[in-house]
């Protein structure tokens, strides 16, 4: 089978077979299929799109191109999935809750693109801290521990890691059948027994509009439970950053400050019990959310969740006495400054992605995939949308290291907030699709 007629009948509209994909598939592993033939597949599903049952082909056969994890444990292997976001840090508190409520969470996660940050970035904030640990010892600190975030190893969907790399420079990731195999193809090759995900919505999200959103989250949770893991979505809202900081150490910072009770932010809370619950329901730890909820709060609040955290650090490299002693194990940015608003008023806008764009310009990102980041830099203190603020009062606090990315960035911050009438404000978890 050529694979230029493989691409030809998706050119022209028409419904690949699994066979065909299987085909192409292989060809995207072994190299067979040049680059330019993976572009103009991806251009092809881009405008012509896939019905579910292709969707569901690709995403098995992006599964199957490398190692598919095992495991056998004494609960359920349970992960969830972030269309990602700016202040997301949720993962880092949500991986140990779970953990804590006796699920297994061997979270295999990614690094910041574009303007959205990336949970390994912010766990590599963490001196010691690998992220690229070999299979046995994440196999191990999964089965001891019960949680361990680490990267995207070479034998996990390589398929996925060519074509990714591919559709990023021709325009062809904002593709939901492209999308839902990508990121299931890593999730399913993982060996869990269920998936949540938490798609973004908002001027913040990858996804432009809500319908966009919703459409990506029924995809992704029906090509996900016809491949025997069942996966519910929540539609999370992303109209502003979620947590009180963005960046990397400052966003680990905020993690285990969470854990420890010493502070919370209150939307990112209700996010993360959110998925806690879902995660210990779809799983069957807990018979409903109401009680995956309390059960989730009760080992958040007794220390549990940030016990795991700290032996999860510990057995992946970093200091032994992390939750005790995070702020002088962490890195700090040279300079602060506050920026402060302009006028009084109510924050009735905030561009999301502009704060996200302003942490890329302190250096807390990357402009090209092969930049360095630095981790000590980045924004805290980031006021809500709807608070009221006095003129002067400081919206949010830079972390820099020189005066030129402070005013770069705070010119950013400045437009990005709108003071105006108190705005309409919805709740985080904006929908649930089963
Ligand atoms: N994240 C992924 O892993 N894949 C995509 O296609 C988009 C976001």
């Amino acid at each position: 089978m050529l694979i230029s007629e493989i691409i030809r009948k998706k050119r022209d509209g028409g419904t690949l077979s699994d066979d065909e994909i299987a085909t192409l598939v292989a060809g995207i592993t072994s190299g067979e299929a040049a680059d330019e033939q993976v572009g103009a597949f991806g251009m092809a599903v881009y405008f012509q799109g896939m019905e579910a049952d292709e969707a569901a082909a690709l995403t098995l056969a992006m599964r199957d191109s490398g190692d598919v994890l095992t495991w056998d444990l004494p609960g359920p292997v349970v992960d969830k999935h972030s269309t990602g976001g700016v202040g997301d840090n949720v993962s880092l508190m949500l991986a140990p809750i779970v953990a804590a409520c006796g699920g297994y969470v061997p979270m295999i996660s990614g690094r910041g693109l574009g303007h959205t940050g990336g949970t390994l970035d912010k766990m590599e904030s963490i001196p010691g801290y690998s992220v690229t640990p070999d299979n046995d010892t994440f196999e191990r600190v999964v089965r001891e521990v019960g949680c361990a975030i680490i990267g995207q190893t070479g034998t996990i969907a390589p398929a996925d890691k060519r074509f990714y790399g591919i559709r990023d420079v021709t325009a062809t990731v904002e593709s939901i059948p492209l999308i839902t195999a990508s990121i299931l193809s890593k999730k399913l090759a993982a060996g869990l027994d269920a998936l949540v995900m938490d798609v973004k919505v908002g001027n913040g999200a990858f996804m432009p509009t809500y319908e966009a959103s919703e459409e990506l989250a029924r995809s992704i949770a029906r090509v996900s439970t016809a491949a025997g893991v069942p996966c519910n979505a929540l539609l999370t809202g992303m109209n502003q950053p979620l947590a009180s900081a963005a960046g990397n150490a400052v966003e680990v910072r905020n993690a285990v400050e969470f854990l420890t009770n010493v502070h919370r932010d209150v939307r990112l809370e209700w996010v993360t019990l959110a998925l806690a619950a879902e995660m210990l329901t779809i799983s069957e730890i807990t018979e409903n959310r109401d009680l995956g909820f309390s059960v989730a709060r009760a080992a958040l609040e007794d220390g549990r969740a940030a016990e795991v955290f700290g032996k999860m650090v510990a057995a992946l490299g970093g200091p032994g006495d992390f939750i005790a002693s995070y702020d002088s194990h962490l890195p700090k940015a040279k300079l602060i400054r506050d920026v402060r608003a302009p006028s009084e008023g109510h924050v009735c806008e905030v561009d999301t992605r502009a704060i996200g764009l302003a942490v890329v310009e302190l250096g807390g990102g990357r402009k090209r995939s092969s930049d360095e980041i630095d981790p000590a830099v980045g924004i805290t203190g980031l006021v809500d949308l709807g608070q009221a603020v006095a003129e002067g009062t400081a919206l949010c606090t830079l972390h820099a290291q020189t005066e030129d990315q402070l005013d770069v960035a705070e010119a950013q911050v400045r437009a990005a907030y709108r003071l105006g009438d108190p705005p309409e404000l919805s709740e985080p978890v904006l929908d649930i699709i089963s």
